[in-house]
């Protein structure tokens, strides 16, 4: 066991602290795993010119770090200097705030490339900003704007969570200006990111622009790519560390199901292994590991999902099966947008509280659940076609790892299923 202020454990857990990041996107194409037909895709799309790419998909399921990932091999295929910014959107933008948030973050990127270079550029960024500032901000105006970069260096902007943009007419704006971009055949790609069950959901007008566009769905990561986050982290803390941590095949196995395809999961539960295992310096990590992980990833999940969590299943009187039901939603049968039916809760909920549940029983938890002040579940449809699904994806693993943590579930033979009572 090492001792805590132990300089040596302190840059092992720093280098763990690199590689396993639940809050952080990749930007390291050696710590990036799987996603193989997306990153064909989305590089495909910055190499071309006149084609433009839409990045889409559910929370957290890694659009960002593929879009830095566009961005490395943007840098790489240029030949030579580029220019390549990611401007996040947010809910106070339209389309003409996130045209004024270009010109700073071109600033800063100069700032990377070398001086003499630099110098050059600046004045091309300096009249693109005059452009920008001295009219009323449209299509044009920012094609204009982009026309006068991309003709002196190659240019990518990653418009990051896109879906943020609080303005309603901006999306066709967006579709305009890439209509503009292609036609003109300006050098300058556009990727847009954002949370999306469908493009439709993100951008509108984007079918008059179907060929300049590629869509890149981000589906939720397989097993073998879970596994490869796992697996692949732990080799590169071999590599980078000289750290040697060997993780049992159930304690893996058990990871990628918690993480239901959700890559930040694995991060986190991996990670806390990782982080146990260093401070107890052993080599090999089972399940008695992953128990104590389990404990740790829960306090360390993201605090939205903790308090929105507690809010839902605490009540007045002290109704211990309002955790009982979430935990069955979560281990509902979905559809493939994830909604879920009253009558799929009915299985899972016999088997955790072994008694027979009917949906009497539990229907006005899921009402609570989908109100104030929970908000937990959205709802779709009424009367006997209501369906219903987490509004936010990532709190279904954080609701089956707390359940088995809670020990309503358990693993066996190598999968997770509810304790038989
Ligand atoms: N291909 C990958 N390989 C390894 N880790 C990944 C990969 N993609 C994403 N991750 C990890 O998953 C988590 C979420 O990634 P990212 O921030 O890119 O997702 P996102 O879809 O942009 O999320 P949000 O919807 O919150 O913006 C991060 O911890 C990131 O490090
Ligand atoms: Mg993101």
């Amino acid at each position: 066991m090492a001792t805590p202020g132990d300089p040596v454990l302190a840059v092992k857990l720093a280098a763990l602290k690199k590689i396993f990041r639940p809050a952080s996107p990749i930007d390291d194409r050696e710590l990036f795993r799987g996603r193989t037909r997306e990153l064909v895709k989305v590089i495909g799309a910055v190499q071309e010119l006149g084609q433009h790419a839409v990045v889409y998909g559910e929370r957290g399921i890694g659009k960002t770090s593929l879009a830095y990932m566009a961005r490395d091999s943007f840098r790489q295929t240029s030949m030579g200097p580029s220019l390549a910014v990611r401007i996040p959107c947010s809910a106070d933008d339209d389309f003409a705030s996130v045209w004024r948030k270009l010109p700073p973050r071109l600033v800063s990127e100069l700032d990377l490339l070398e001086p003499s270079y630099a110098e050059e550029l600046s004045s091309t960024v300096d009249r693109s900003k005059s452009v920008i500032d001295a009219n009323e901000i449209t299509p044009d105006v920012i094609a204009r704007a982009l026309h006068l970069i991309s003709s002196r260096v190659p240019l990518l902007i990653v418009l990051d969570e896109f879906d943020r943009i609080g303005d309603l007419g901006s999306p066709t704006l967006f579709a305009d200006l890439i209509k503009t971009l292609s036609d003109d055949l300006i050098p300058c790609t556009l990727v847009i990111v954002g949370v999306a069950d469908d493009v439709d959901g993100l951008i509108s007008g984007h079918r008059s622009v179907e060929r300049a566009l590629r869509q890149i769905a981000m589906p939720r990561m397989s097993p073998g790519e879970l596994r490869e986050i796992i697996v692949g982290g732990f080799a590169a803390l071999h590599e980078r560390a000289g750290v040697k941590i060997t993780l049992a095949p159930q304690a893996e196995s058990t990871i990628v199901q918690l993480a239901q395809g959700f890559p930040n999961y694995a991060h986190l539960l991996a990670g806390s292994v990782g982080e146990i295992a260093l401070v107890q310096g052993l080599e090999n990590a089972g399940t008695d590991v992953l128990a104590l992980a389990l404990k740790h990833a829960l306090e360390e999940a993201q605090q939205s999902i903790r308090t929105s969590y507690t809010e839902a299943v605490s009540s007045a009187r002290t109704d211990a099966q309002f955790s009982t039901t979430l935990l069955a939603c979560a281990m509902a049968k979905v559809d493939e947008l994830g909604f879920f039916a009253p009558a799929d809760v009915r299985d899972p909920l016999t088997e955790i509280v072994g008694k027979p549940r009917e949906t009497q029983h539990f229907l006005h938890h899921l009402k609570k659940f989908s109100d104030e002040p929970s908000w937990i579940l959205e709802v779709r449809g009424e009367g006997r076609k209501t369906r219903y699904r987490f509004r936010n994806p990532l709190m279904r693993p954080f609701v089956y790892m707390k359940g088995l943590k809670d020990g309503y579930l358990t693993v066996e033979t190598g999968s997770i299923r509810p304790k038989s009572k």
